[in-house]
């Protein structure tokens, strides 16, 4: 059963009518442009065949219902009374302390966007529905930036406000910063508002203007495909070494006297290189030529060069590995194994780091021995299984059902 049955066939036996609506938001894979969104950089993620759905109808009043399939629990709030809630602090140290992030206390997800999109002026309707997903937790492929995007969905629909994609990815990405209290990127809530099928989205992060560009062919004219590879390892306190390399590349900005990372040319990089203390030089030397990867690999997709937009996935790992540190020995591990089959055209660590997943391109026809190769090797070198994810670049949040 798919998971828009699942909810469609919940919400029916639970309010004893079929759902009049349905929405549904994609978690994302990033391709290349690491640690630049916070830097106002380019990014170039695809939203992936997993995500969030939501089985919904309108309230007559201003409660709004959940139930979560996945966590067996039902989220009740009301709108009225997200203006007093506690300030974000306590729910930040609550972050902290249960890795909010990507597990637990979900329902906060719901209110975070109910509460930001009341703040810039819509006014909401309450609803009431079923809601379930499969965008493996805390793995670093934005399960929550999917359901940020899902709750947008419902609260456009029943509210009756205009769907402007960027718009509701910064209303969702303030949700997660000031209401969760994680200080993530643009860049996850973004993709799953707006991405689309069959494409990455390059990412401007400062004007937020988007270009779609396709995934490239092999050289024989066959597919390619993305494969995700979960190391199954995952790091606490990821929060901290995050902001502390946000600090980081800030510092770094202010040394340069500009506003963003983003600023700063390689020529004017190189010319100051020497009189940077050597973090900060290695910290700034990755944002900066990331991003130049960022955009030639757009370039290369657009040019249905896969053999060049592999050769920069390797390279933004290696940069990701030894000059931002945000790697670590599992990723490391399944990055080589991955780079070394045959048929990979390329590999890196994706999302934040220290944990969590790669991002492989793969010949088509070579996808089942590669994901063979890739596990059993994997295996034999760190005892772990592997969770392996051929993934198709999917639409972002959007009503996939309406009565
Ligand atoms: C996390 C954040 C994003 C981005 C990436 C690193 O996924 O949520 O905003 O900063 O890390 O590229």
């Amino acid at each position: 059963m798919d998971l828009h049955q699942k909810v469609t066939i919940a919400f029916t036996e639970t309010f004893g009518t079929a759902p009049p609506l349905v929405v549904q938001a994609p978690g994302r894979v990033n391709l290349i442009g690491e640690h630049t969104d916070y830097n106002d950089g380019f990014v170039l993620p695809m939203a992936i065949d997993r995500g969030i759905w939501l089985s919904l109808r309108p309230r007559d009043d201003d409660q709004v219902s959940v139930h979560s399939l996945d966590f067996g629990e039902t989220a009740v709030f009301d709108l009225n009374a997200l203006a007093t809630q506690p300030p974000a602090g306590s729910r930040q140290k609550q972050a902290q302390n249960a890795n909010l992030r990507e597990v637990g206390v979900w329902a906060e997800y719901l209110k975070g966007v109910a509460w930001a999109l009341q703040e810039a002026g819509h006014t909401l309707r309450g609803w009431e529905g079923v809601m379930t997903g499969n965008v493996p937790k805390g793995a670093g492929l934005s399960s929550s930036a999917a359901l940020e995007l899902a709750t947008a969905r419902a609260f456009q629909q029943v509210s009756g406000f205009a769907w402007d994609a960027a718009q509701m990815a910064k209303l969702s990405q303030r949700a997660e910063n000031k209401w969760v209290g994680v200080n993530c990127g643009i860049m996850d809530q973004m993709i799953s508002a707006s991405g689309q099928a069959g494409h990455a989205l390059l990412i401007d992060c400062r004007s937020l203007e988007t270009q779609s560009v396709p995934l490239p062919p092999a050289l024989d004219g066959s597919g390619t495909a993305v494969v995700i590879l979960d190391t199954t390892t995952r790091r606490g306190l990821v929060d901290s070494a995050y902001n502390e390399r946000r600090q980081q590349c800030e510092e770094a900005a202010t040394y340069f006297g500009v506003s963003a990372l983003r600023d700063v040319s390689i020529s004017q990089f190189l010319a100051e290189a020497d009189n940077l203390a050597p973090l900060t030089r290695r910290r700034a030397k990755h944002v900066i030529t990331e991003n130049l990867r960022t955009l030639n690999a757009a370039k290369a997709m657009q040019n249905a060069d896969a053999a060049l937009l592999g050769q920069l996935m390797n390279e933004s790992h290696t940069s990701l590995r030894d000059d931002f540190e945000v790697t670590n020995e599992a990723l490391n591990i399944i990055v080589d194994i991955a780079q070394a089959q045959d048929g990979c055209f390329g590999a890196r660590m994706t999302g934040a780091g220290f944990g969590g997943c790669a991002v492989a391109l793969v010949h088509e026809a070579k996808v089942a021995s590669f994901v063979t190769a890739v596990s059993d090797q994997y295996h034999q070198q760190t005892n772990r299984s592997p969770k392996i994810y051929v993934c198709q670049p999917s639409d972002g949040a959007a009503v996939i059902a309406q009565n």
